[in-house]
């Protein structure tokens, strides 16, 4: 795993999203898995940025979502659909028809899932992750092993209660669909985004622990294109 760190948060923001526009200047037709949360919004809204200055454009790339909490309305803002629409899709130049997105109100989940991996019709050019501090990536939780598929989990009760920062009400999400270890390791390149102090110990973790799928993000470690972008509070736990 190479690893990146930024001595500030508006550095870390800085060097993702020059990576970013870099690999899609490389390649326009960029296939994207992308994930929500707080972790991307500042490079999200960096990245919108550059497509408002047309230093990049999306119009010929591929995005995809991460994952999908279930039992929220379709317009809850907590939704990952509706995260990344107010973060980035709004403001990016995307044609919808290249947007693909986990549906958890579908009738026959499981077709849903086989059919969102069609979709994707191989591996990612790129996916960029966030952290759960279990050390979850997408809804992958502990347990999750490098095998598993896109899916409906339930999800741990530390990612029930760290949604509350998403949604506006008391009816916590408690599963979901995501993008499974499987697709996130065959992606071609990548990038796990951690900043904050909060997410010290789980990277340290990451880097440390020995390698398992208790620990979903260090099953990283095996993949041969994967970066870790970390500001200087997320590296603080991490010894040279
Ligand atoms: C969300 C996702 C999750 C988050 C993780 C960290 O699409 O994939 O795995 O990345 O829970 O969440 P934040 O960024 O809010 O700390």
């Amino acid at each position: 795993m190479n690893l990146l760190r930024f001595d500030s948060e508006p550095a870390w923001v800085n060097g993702a999203t020059t990576f970013w526009r870099d690999r899609l200047r490389l390649n326009p037709r960029l296939r994207m898995c992308l994930p929500t949360g707080h972790t991307p919004n500042a490079i999200y809204a960096e990245m919108a940025g550059a497509v408002q200055r047309k230093e990049v454009s999306f119009q010929q790339a591929a995005i995809f979502t991460l994952d999908e909490f279930g039992g929220l309305a379709p317009d809850d803002p907590g939704r990952c659909i509706n995260m990344l629409k107010r973060h980035l899709l709004d403001h990016a130049d995307l044609p919808a028809k290249q947007f693909y997105a986990l549906n958890p109100d579908a009738r026959d989940l499981d077709a849903e899932c086989r059919a969102f991996e069609a979709a994707a019709g191989g591996p990612f050019d790129l996916v960029l992750l966030g952290i759960g501090l279990n050390g979850h990536l997408g809804m992958n939780e502990p347990g999750s092993g490098a095998g598993s598929e896109t899916r409906r989990v339930d999800l741990h009760e530390i990612t029930i209660n760290s949604s509350a920062r998403y949604v506006t009400h008391q009816q916590l999400p408690r599963w979901g669909l995501t993008v499974g270890m499987k697709q996130i390791l065959e992606a071609k390149e990548v990038w796990l985004l951690a900043n904050g102090e909060r997410k010290a110990e789980i990277i340290r973790r990451t880097i440390s622990d020995p390698m398992s799928e208790a620990l979903p993000a260090s099953l990283l470690r095996k993949h041969p294109n994967c970066s870790l972008f970390v500001d200087a509070t997320a590296a603080a736990k991490l010894h040279s």
